[in-house]
């Protein structure tokens, strides 16, 4: 066991002692929570094999699982890898600092532990002002995988950072809550055409618009089969389960909430629902939502799957987000906490298929 300090740091210049504080004890090795406008990072020195390890360790993450390397300015991306391509310069320009990770060529600078044994190295700026500060004041970048537990939903607050790693590592910066809530739109820029491996608030459309044709990663939207070769290790994680068998729902108000009438067992069942399926909905449920306010969806989803839990749930039906814009994201996350368990309500008939449910 750790002793884990709690930082308070809600404003990085105000709060500078918090800020050098955090960066003194990345600087000696140690691994700190760190606030991004994605999800709280667990940050370690990306050049420090040591300091890296301990990250892996604190997550129970696999090894062959690598981190992303978080950069505060464009000069600290040239050493990190051998080649940077005009599509990394076009989307650094639209899209950094912010929600974007990038895969690039490795330099030896970058240790292997970091890329997880690849040759290639996830490159990411956050926006967030905090994240920024002390990168800065280290000096050097940071290692930060999602300070959740491995398989656990990602942390959006402090208090789920302290819920899943106080006594695991070095401090906790206790800030504001994320103001995205789902982690960094992944893009491969190392294969002939770019490739979205993990959807995140910048969208596919854009990735398009930027940069023209942007293949979708297998994985995304369907589950990985047990032998494909995963573009990005951790698709073939199961990953942001909460401890409850999650159901997605596809279908219209109408379809959702006749299927969920057909239940014939409630005890324990909640809805995971839209703002606007709350007038019918004849059951405990949590909602995500406006439909269409795929933003709002992305903010609240991984403290709603912790809030599954602390219910005591035994199943969830979610109804399924369109998978537009940063929809896209959020049906990723959620297909994903489901295992792909994905029924279409208007097709299916509850029970069908030899389903318990
Ligand atoms: O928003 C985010 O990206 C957050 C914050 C803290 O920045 N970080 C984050 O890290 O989500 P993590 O480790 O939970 O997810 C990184 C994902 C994993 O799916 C990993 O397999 C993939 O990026 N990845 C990392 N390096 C890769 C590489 N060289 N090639 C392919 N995928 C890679
Ligand atoms: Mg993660």
């Amino acid at each position: 066991m750790k002793q884990t300090e709690i930082i308070s740091i809600y404003d990085s210049v105000k709060d500078r002692a918090g800020v050098l504080h955090a960066a003194e004890l990345l600087r000696r090795g140690g691994t700190v929570i760190i606030p991004t406008e994605t999800v709280y990072g667990l940050a370690a020195n990306a050049g420090d094999a040591g300091a890296v390890a301990q990250v892996f360790e604190a997550k129970g993450r696999p090894a062959d699982n690598p981190l992303i390397v978080h950069i505060a300015r464009m000069e600290e991306l040239p050493p990190l890898v051998t080649e940077i391509p005009e599509n990394a310069r076009i989307l650094a320009a639209r899209f950094w600092p912010g929600p974007l990770t990038m895969i690039l060529p490795k330099s030896a600078a970058v240790p292997d532990i970091t890329a997880g044994g690849l040759d290639t190295v996830a490159i990411r700026m956050p926006a967030n002002p905090i994240a920024r500060a002390i990168i800065e004041a280290c000096g050097f970048a940071l290692a930060a995988p999602s300070a959740n537990r491995s398989g656990s939903p990602s942390p959006t607050t402090a208090a789920h950072c302290i819920d899943d790693m106080a006594g695991r590592v070095d401090a906790i910066v206790k800030s504001a809550p994320c103001t995205v809530g789902v982690e960094s739109t992944v893009v491969s820029l190392c294969g002939p055409v770019p490739t979205l491996l993990r959807p995140g608030a910048v969208t596919l459309e854009e990735l398009r618009d930027a940069l023209g044709p942007v293949e979708l990663g297998i994985g995304v939207l369907e589950r990985l089969e047990e032998n494909a070769r995963a573009l990005s290790p951790g698709l073939k994680y199961k990953h942001y389960s909460p401890q409850a068998d999650v159901i997605l729902i596809k279908g219209t108000r109408e379809e959702y909430l006749r299927w969920l009438t057909q239940l014939p067992e409630r005890a324990g069942c909640w809805a995971m629902c839209f703002d606007e399926d709350v007038p019918g909905i004849g059951m405990d449920y949590l909602s995500y939502g406006p439909r269409r306010d795929h933003r709002t969806q992305a903010v609240r989803i991984f403290g709603l799957l912790r809030e599954v839990d602390r219910h005591g749930a035994r199943r969830v039906y979610v109804h399924a987000p369109d998978p537009d814009g940063i929809g896209l994201a959020v049906y990723n996350r959620l297909a994903r906490a489901a295992g792909f368990q994905i029924v279409e309500a208007g097709s299916t008939a509850v029970g069908e298929e030899g389903k318990p449910w």
